[in-house]
């Protein structure tokens, strides 16, 4: 479909879509925003080829749909404290985001998305996989649908960025890319079920790396349950794997899409620039 000169393409799997003709340094005026923000909450994923895009570019973009969320966990490109550093270099074993997660749960408020932009890319490997959480939502039967609609789940930053996180307790090389450990604070509690702020479709809103369990259960109760969400949220059908070129984007709404960095480009470097943006509290 082509209006306001650009063209949203569904990227042929469970999830995203690819925009074309655009160019975002250039291209923003308001009604491609509002265009870019509607097919966002629709489709989960914004993919973008070929946006040769400076840092301050790179931030002008993420202004226009939100303010940006500076992140406290990682290391911000030189001179651009706004800007993540997503970075592997070759002698590094373990990458960034390397399981199934959507950003920022553990905040009250979590973002409403991320714009990561290629800067260097593997020859092979580092794709991103990404999955839809309507449809995982959709695809439950109507019981567990009734079942979860009620209930809420916490969801914490600690296990995963702050003292007792598995990259410090098992001395991995991901230490030397991660800061602020002390800052690993934040618990928060969101429905199961949430209401998408820009679609208003329901989508599921627990995922492996940040939930912890659900609210007023134990950890322990909770695991067979959350165990049988997470294999159900991955099926194929819901995924796309998306593979990077130097200037791709992908631009993903967290409260519709979980992602996945694949970490098979071992000896070859991959660096991101993450722009993170503030979301909406969220109601079930
Ligand atoms: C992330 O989880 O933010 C990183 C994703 C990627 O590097 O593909």
């Amino acid at each position: 479909m082509e209006t306001n000169g650009i063209s949203i393409r569904p990227s042929g799997g469970g999830v995203g879509a690819f925009v074309d003709g655009i160019d975002l340094a250039r291209d923003l005026s308001g009604n491609v925003v509002g265009e870019l923000r509607s097919a966002l909450g629709d489709h989960g994923v914004l993919f973008f080829r070929d946006q040769r895009l400076t840092p301050a570019q790179h931030e002008l973009v993420a202004e226009h749909f939100g303010q940006i969320n500076v992140n406290r966990f990682f290391t911000a490109v030189d001179g651009h404290p706004r800007i993540a550093q997503v970075l592997k270099e070759p002698e590094q074993e373990r990458n960034i985001g390397g399981g199934w997660h959507t950003d920022h749960s553990y905040d009250e408020v979590p973002a409403m998305g991320s714009i990561l932009l290629g800067r260097e890319v593997p020859e092979r490997g580092g794709d991103t996989i990404f999955s839809n959480m309507y449809r995982a939502y959709e695809a439950l039967s109507d019981g567990l649908k009734k079942t979860l609609e009620g209930m809420r789940a916490v969801h914490s930053s600690r296990h995963v960025f702050g003292n007792e996180a598995r990259y410090v307790k098992e001395d991995t090389d991901l230490a030397e890319r991660f800061t602020n450990r002390d800052a690993a604070t934040q618990d928060s509690v969101h429905p199961v079920i949430i209401r998408h702020p820009i679609s208003g479709a329901k989508a599921l809103y627990v995922n492996p790396g940040f939930t912890i369990h659900f609210e007023g259960w134990t950890k322990e109760e909770s695991a067979p349950l959350l165990q049988h969400l997470y294999a159900h949220a991955v099926r194929p059908e819901f995924t796309y794997r998306f593979s990077w070129e130097v200037g791709s984007i992908a631009f993903w709404d967290n409260r519709a899409s979980w992602h996945y960095a694949l970490n098979d480009y071992a000896g070859q470097r991959r660096l991101m620039h993450r722009i993170t943006v503030e979301g909406d509290r969220l109601d079930g």
